[in-house]
């Protein structure tokens, strides 16, 4: 018996989540074809250059592009003449006039396929983020424009940072179809080999396959916003958050994950998706039920502005020509993104109030020399904080984690640091002369511990190795410091 052919692949739209999604499909062995409005970045990625860091990725698209399975366009009707199913990748931004999502991109693409002649046997499958009742409303446009063709909606969960490995070993699969169709048998086939290493696979229909994804965000936000809630707490009462979180850990109900008080979450996604899913309720007449949400985004928002006033409380209420620096640009650790970060809000902030701002992140200068001009942005660590009165680490790279606090001394003016991220030991830098605060924490030295909180626990994080930092820095670093990290979302 003859096999079936494989069917030919387009992603349209290639940032964080398309050009991975693109580049993982023909690592698995299929013909795809990546779309892009954007004439640059389809120049970038055809000569073997990601447009925005992700580790791993960039070794995946040459040896693919090499092997003749991936290519690139701008043309969306190459999509349609090339390819059998139609991954829909684009942006879902939240609209500058409101919280709900902004789908014009995704429309645009809908209108795009069926303008270009879309076949009866062509399947689209949406991973965008989409607001619930979107897929419906679009199947019905393709139904009445393109009959035959099929619509599925597979959310994605990929975290910036981890998406490779994410996109090719997923913990779960969601394919959202209608019944009776032939899409749920072409997405098997599709990602065969992740469900043949026992991936979940969720087979349900359009809305619940849309709301699995924004529930899971709403979800996450909550979970940080619960514990920054608490870190509020704590500060108006003196608790210490990290030692409480340790506590709530110990409750296998509650678990470690996403307890770490800190400056909160950023990104594309989470803000915007905490948002367009309450819109999206009201519009659906339950506003009530997701009005917490609300609240969580107003934590969210507060802890921010609550980092700000402890840097000002630290320099004595005047922070005007001040030297500040801040380590940390991305939203969050192995990634460039600097979508919504909470390190340059806090930054930008206290340059708002007339500091004199030094930023460092190992990847993200450029984007943030790019959209922040008045941001000083450094080369390296020492760059940010040589003569700094107060030092700010905002984002949890592993080259923030292990500095040695006795050799960042020597360049700083004053001694003292924001842990903005609850990744810093303490003792360690304390007992180094420094005066350490963190949100939620007393002032006070840290009580003696005869274990790491359990929330701390050691993870790998690929990332920069020390040896690929400028020799000068090399001496910054502990051998071993906390390696803290939650999987934080994308
Ligand atoms: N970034 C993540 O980690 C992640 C994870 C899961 C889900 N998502 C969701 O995936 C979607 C995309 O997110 P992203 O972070 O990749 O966004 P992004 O902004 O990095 O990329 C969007 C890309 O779409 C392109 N585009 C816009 N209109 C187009 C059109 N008409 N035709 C072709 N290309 C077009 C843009 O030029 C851009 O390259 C969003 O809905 C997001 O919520 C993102």
């Amino acid at each position: 018996m003859r096999a079936q052919p494989r069917p030919t692949i387009s992603v349209i739209g290639t940032g964080y989540l398309g050009a991975t999604h693109a580049v993982c499909m023909a690592e698995l062995g299929f013909e795809v074809l990546g779309v892009d409005i954007d004439a640059n970045r389809i120049r970038q990625l055809s000569a073997g250059d990601t447009p925005f860091y992700e580790p791993g990725l960039a070794a995946l698209l040459r040896s693919n592009l090499e092997a003749g399975r991936l290519s690139f366009t701008c043309s969306i009707a190459a999509a349609v003449d090339h390819a059998d199913v139609h991954f829909v990748c684009v942006g879902t931004p939240q609209r500058p006039d409101s919280q709900a999502a902004d789908l014009r991109h995704v429309d645009a693409v809908i209108s795009g396929l069926i303008a270009a002649g879309l076949g009866p046997r062509s399947l689209v499958v949406g991973k965008s983020t989409v607001p619930v009742g979107t897929t419906a409303r679009l199947a019905a446009r393709i139904a009445a424009a393109a009959p035959g063709a099929e619509l599925a909606w597979n959310p994605e969960f990929l975290r910036e940072g981890f998406a490779v490995e994410d996109t090719l070993h997923p913990d779960r699969l969601v394919f959202g179809v209608t019944s009776g169709g032939r899409a749920e048998a072409v997405l098997r086939a599709l990602y065969s080999r992740m469900i043949d290493a026992s991936t979940p696979v969720i087979v349900t229909d359009y809305a619940t396959a849309e709301l699995v994804k924004v529930a899971a965000n709403a979800f996450l936000a909550t979970k940080i916003s619960f514990i920054n809630a608490m870190s509020e707490v704590c500060d108006a009462t003196g608790g210490d958050v990290v030692e409480l979180a340790d506590a709530l850990a110990h409750d296998d109900r509650i678990g470690p994950l996403f307890l770490r008080a800190g400056i909160g979450y950023g990104g594309g996604c989470l803000p915007k998706d905490v948002r367009a899913f309450q819109a999206r309720a009201r519009e659906l007449g339950v506003g009530p039920a997701l009005s917490f949400l609300g609240e969580v985004d107003a934590v969210n928002m507060r802890a921010r502005a609550r980092a700000v006033r402890l840097a000002h409380e630290l320099l004595g209420g005047d922070p005007m020509n001040r030297a500040v620096a801040v380590l940390g640009a991305a939203f969050k650790p192995n990634s460039d993104d600097i979508r919504d970060s909470p390190a340059l809000d806090v930054a930008t902030a206290l340059r708002r109030d007339g500091a004199h701002v030094a930023v460092y992140d190992p990847a993200a200068a450029a984007n943030a020399r790019d959209r922040h001009p008045n941001l000083h942005i450094a080369d390296s660590v020492i760059g940010a904080v040589a003569g700094a009165e107060i030092v700010l680490v905002l984002t949890e790279w592993s080259e923030f984690r292990t500095l040695d606090p006795a050799a960042l001394r020597r360049h700083v003016a004053r001694p003292v640091v924001i842990d903005g991220r609850g990744v810093l030991d303490p003792d360690a830098w304390r007992g180094a002369g420094w005066t350490y605060r963190a949100l939620g924490r007393p002032p006070r030295p840290a009580t003696v511990r005869h274990h790491a909180p359990r929330h701390l626990a050691e993870r790998p994080l690929p990332e920069r190795p020390t040896s690929e930092r400028p020799t000068s820095e090399r001496h910054l670093h502990q051998g071993a410091g906390l390696h803290v990290v939650d999987k934080a979302a994308h």
